[in-house]
């Protein structure tokens, strides 16, 4: 990702950022209609899930400038996905249904920049989740 794209990605954050509950739950439903055999991997409640998955973007979206210092994290967070029962497989339907969702949040603000922006950081941090799992395995 080059300088512009990290640009247009913090600043698209910032702006979903306060509607950040709305769009975790839109985010799921989507991904559950997509994929209803997912359900059964996350806990009934679903608000503590919520709640890491805003940390997480957060931390990544702020490290966004120095993506090497959350490589470690990244792989840590891969290596949990495949104890969860994960395959690498899942990886292309979350990254769809992401920017499904950011798209929806966003509305006349999205572009193609971006989705090309954010499909990057996708490929960057889901390739170190996965290539962590691989070695797991
Ligand atoms: C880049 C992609 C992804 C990111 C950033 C991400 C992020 C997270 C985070 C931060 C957690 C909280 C728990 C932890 O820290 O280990 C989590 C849990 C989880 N994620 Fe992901 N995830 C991603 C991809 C996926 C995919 C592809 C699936 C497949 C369906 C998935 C399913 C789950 C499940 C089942 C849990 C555990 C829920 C629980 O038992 O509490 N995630 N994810």
């Amino acid at each position: 990702m080059d300088y512009r794209q990290r640009k247009i990605i913090k600043s698209s954050f910032a702006i979903v950022r306060p509607r950040m509950k709305h769009m975790m739950a839109d985010f799921y439903d989507r991904l559950f209609t997509r994929r209803p055999d997912y359900r059964t991997l996350f806990p009934d409640d679903m608000a503590t899930q919520h709640v890491k998955f805003i940390q997480f973007f957060s931390q990544l979206i702020g490290m966004i400038d120095h993506l090497d210092s959350v490589n470690e994290s990244c792989r840590v967070l891969g290596r949990n996905h495949a104890g969860y029962g994960v395959q690498p497989e899942d990886y292309d339907v979350v990254g769809v249904v992401l920017l499904e969702t950011l798209e929806n949040a966003l509305g006349e603000e999205w572009s193609s920049d971006l989705a090309t922006a954010w499909a990057e950081l996708y490929a960057t941090i889901s390739s170190a989740m996965i290539s962590a799992s691989r070695q797991a395995a």
